[in-house]
């Protein structure tokens, strides 16, 4: 089924990409063939793909030109191939492995600071590679500001991988100049930063979908270790408004999400997501924290993302709540906003006392 003696070393994330298609044994060539007609360039697209999505875009012709939609079946099974192919070559886990190697896989892990130590004490260190941490909050609770401070701290992270932030803004709130300020205040190398922030500017729902689709691309291309989204749903929740067209909204969200997410593994890329607060229309306190104010995305979101932090403000301070996670039990820790970016609450204090930036 695949061609161990020519992947031997395809181990690490810079091999993910020499994984072709043409060297997944016992696919037909009008298959393989198809597949490049998709859009579909490596075993790694192959892996992460829709079963349905990739047989409809997929479709052949016959003789007299009219298209004939691919068998999800097929597509199924040549999906299942890929993962096999990565899990051969070790970029996937095996199907079933003792909890020991899963233990050993997690090593691998990295995690970048959030800016606050007692926020990463409360994340166990940081914001995880190989998961997507989603970031909900109402305006103005920090989530714009927590991206730009990982923008900086996972850039010159020297103790971590070498590698670049891919950040992709879909509300035009991305602020070179809060990249630097943050940067120089820290006592960083702002230039060398900035050199590592790559900006995606997104236009609407179908170019964030189409920049998500090819992502895998660009993580390759920049060398990324960070994928940050900010918002993740804000263009499909405008562009998708009523009832009727929730059903397409949620189901273009899943495919987005999952995306991110076999990238998030493949990769060892860590995945943040920032979402916004929906009221419910049963409830008069918009905007307030409470029960009836919920995530955007529904369960779609709730389930794909694998931390959920929502924030909420407190005074000129900001909490954080865990809300979901595999291994931290729900709870909530204090952190602060200032010219660094995000902080400890006790260390803007002491900045405080000895700057005039005090008027935040
Ligand atoms: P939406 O995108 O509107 O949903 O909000 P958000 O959650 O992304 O909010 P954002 O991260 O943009 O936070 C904005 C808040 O951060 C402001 O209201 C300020 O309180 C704070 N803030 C932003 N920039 C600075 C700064 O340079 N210094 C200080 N001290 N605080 C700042
Ligand atoms: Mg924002």
């Amino acid at each position: 089924m695949w061609d161990k003696d020519k992947h031997k070393s395809t181990k690490t994330m810079s091999h993910v990409s020499d994984l072709q298609l043409d060297d997944l044994l016992g696919v037909e060539p009008r298959l393989l063939s198809r597949l490049k007609r998709a859009g579909i360039q490596s075993v790694l697209d192959l892996a992460v793909s829709i079963p349905h999505e990739l047989a409809a875009g997929g479709g052949d012709y016959d003789d007299s030109g009219v298209a004939v939609a691919a068998d999800t079946e097929t597509v199924s099974d040549l999906i299942l191939k890929a993962e096999e192919a990565l899990m051969d070559s070790g970029v996937l886990s095996k199907e079933f492995c003792t909890a020991e190697e899963a233990l050993e896989r997690r090593k691998s892990l990295v995690r970048f600071t959030t800016g606050s130590e007692n926020l990463d004490a409360f994340l166990k260190g940081g914001v995880e590679t190989q998961a997507i941490t989603e970031i909900a909050g109402e305006f103005g609770s920090g989530k714009s500001q927590m991206c730009h401070t990982l923008c900086v701290t996972a850039a010159l992270d020297k103790a971590k991988e070498e590698g670049s932030i891919i950040f992709i803004d879909t509300e035009n709130t991305f602020r070179p100049e809060r990249i630097h300020q943050i940067a120089e205040v820290r006592g960083l190398e702002p230039e060398e930063i900035m050199k590592r922030v790559f900006v995606c500017r997104i236009n609407n729902s179908s170019h964030l979908e189409a920049i998500i689709q090819n992502l895998g691309k660009s993580v390759e291309q920049y060398k990324a270790k960070l994928v940050i989204v900010d918002s993740i749903i804000s263009l499909h929740r405008a562009e998708f408004p009523g009832r009727e067209t929730l059903a397409e909204r949620q189901q273009r969200l899943n495919v987005m999400l999952h995306k991110l997410l076999r990238l998030a593994e493949i990769y060892n890329i860590a995945v943040v997501l920032t979402n916004q607060f929906q009221s419910q229309p049963d409830n008069s306190s918009f905007g307030g924290w409470n029960d009836s104010t919920r995530a955007a995305g529904g369960n779609i979101m709730g389930h794909a993302c694998t931390y959920r932090i929502f924030l909420r403000k407190a005074g000129r301070d900001r909490m954080a709540i865990m809300v979901d996670s595999p291994h931290h039990a729900y709870d909530q820790i204090g952190f602060t906003i200032s010219e660094v970016g995000i902080q400890d609450v006790e260390g803007k204090k002491s900045i405080e006392s000895t700057s005039s930036e005090s008027g935040w």
